[in-house]
């Protein structure tokens, strides 16, 4: 896959508020201090627990909206993560008060049709969805318009009691450019996606989870969507990266097949996990009554 690369400049380290400096995570701690911006201007990566990279949106001001340099640089961390073999799941998240904003409606104002068609905009916002290992999102305050976007092109999603969702574009005299229409209506169906589509209306995490398209809402407390995602993040990172790659790829094909072709394809990697160590070190662990050791092969 090929991955826009972002301009590279020094290596810093952010600074993250105290309060925010170590916290415990079930059987791990976040050192917030670890994260660092690497290359990167406007998300930070940090790696809270083992095998979990989170990526964090960093642009508080303009409450993450999705410039294009933003999404080259999440491009480039999820490509980055995608080839260490050392990361196993990967969390995104933004900040207590925005997940993402949508698009950056400053950059796009004054774009035309030919400049957008010809150089296909948000196209690459598309590259995310062909990263193999999982990615959860970690929803708080808004996700709106690319935003909630973003977070449909992530595998699972959790929210705090604070996400407000929504695909607002039609306030703004267009519609949802980034997957919207048709993510939503897979998701959660054609009513509710038409009327969410037309009205501009935002929804909470709670409709949200009702509606089977957030796996559930957190407890409150500032961090607690975060720390509940790193969490599920660990729990992934520790089974076989090979098994969750093959899980991964046969849920998402329920998407683009009939039953028919889904059940097959999920066969068919079912049967060639039979090829892997993994699969042997797995049921002989069970028999063994005794916890499998992956070689992730
Ligand atoms: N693009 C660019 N800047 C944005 C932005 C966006 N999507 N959302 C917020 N900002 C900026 C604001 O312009 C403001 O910047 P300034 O201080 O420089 O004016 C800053 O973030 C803070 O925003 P507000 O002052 O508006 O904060 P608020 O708390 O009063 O309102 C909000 C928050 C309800 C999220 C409001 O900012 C808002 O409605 N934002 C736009 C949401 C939206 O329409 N998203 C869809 C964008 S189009 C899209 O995403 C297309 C697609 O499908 C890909």
């Amino acid at each position: 896959m090929s991955l826009l690369r972002p301009s590279v400049s020094s290596l810093r380290t952010a600074s993250i508020s105290s309060s925010f400096a170590r916290q415990r995570v079930g059987r791990v701690f976040l050192n917030f201090r670890q994260m660092s911006t690497d290359q990167y201007e406007y998300i930070l990566t940090s790696r809270p627990a083992d095998g979990v990279a989170l990526i964090t949106l960093n642009r508080p001001k303009a409450l993450n909206a999705l410039c294009t340099p933003l999404f080259n640089e999440l491009n480039k961390a999820l490509g980055d993560f995608d080839n260490d073999d050392s990361v196993r799941a990967v969390v995104l998240t933004g900040s207590e008060r925005a997940f993402a904003a949508g698009a950056d409606i400053k950059e796009m104002k004054d774009k035309e049709y030919a400049e957008v068609y010809k150089g296909k905009f948000l196209e690459s916002w598309t590259l995310m969805t062909s990263i193999r290992k999982p990615i959860i999102a970690a929803v708080s305050g808004y996700a709106l318009g690319g935003g909630c976007e973003l977070a449909l092109m992530c595998d699972i999603i959790l929210a705090s009691p604070t996400a407000v969702f929504g695909q607002p574009e039609i306030n703004i005299g267009v519609i949802p450019g980034g997957g919207g229409t048709q993510r939503l209506a897979r998701v959660i169906g054609k009513s509710r996606t038409m009327e969410l589509t037309l009205t501009g209306r935002n929804f909470s995490g709670e409709e949200a989870a009702a509606w089977g398209m957030v796996s559930r809402v957190v407890g409150q407390g500032e961090g607690q969507v975060v720390k509940e995602a790193v969490d599920m993040a660990s729990v992934i990172a520790g089974k076989s990266a090979i098994a969750v790659q093959a899980g991964k790829e046969a849920v998402n094909t329920a998407y683009e097949s009939t039953l028919d072709e889904g059940l097959r394809f999920e066969r068919r990697l079912f049967h060639s996990l039979f090829a892997t160590k993994d699969q042997k070190e797995g049921m002989t662990a069970f028999v063994e009554k005794r916890k499998p050791n992956w070689s992730h092969s």
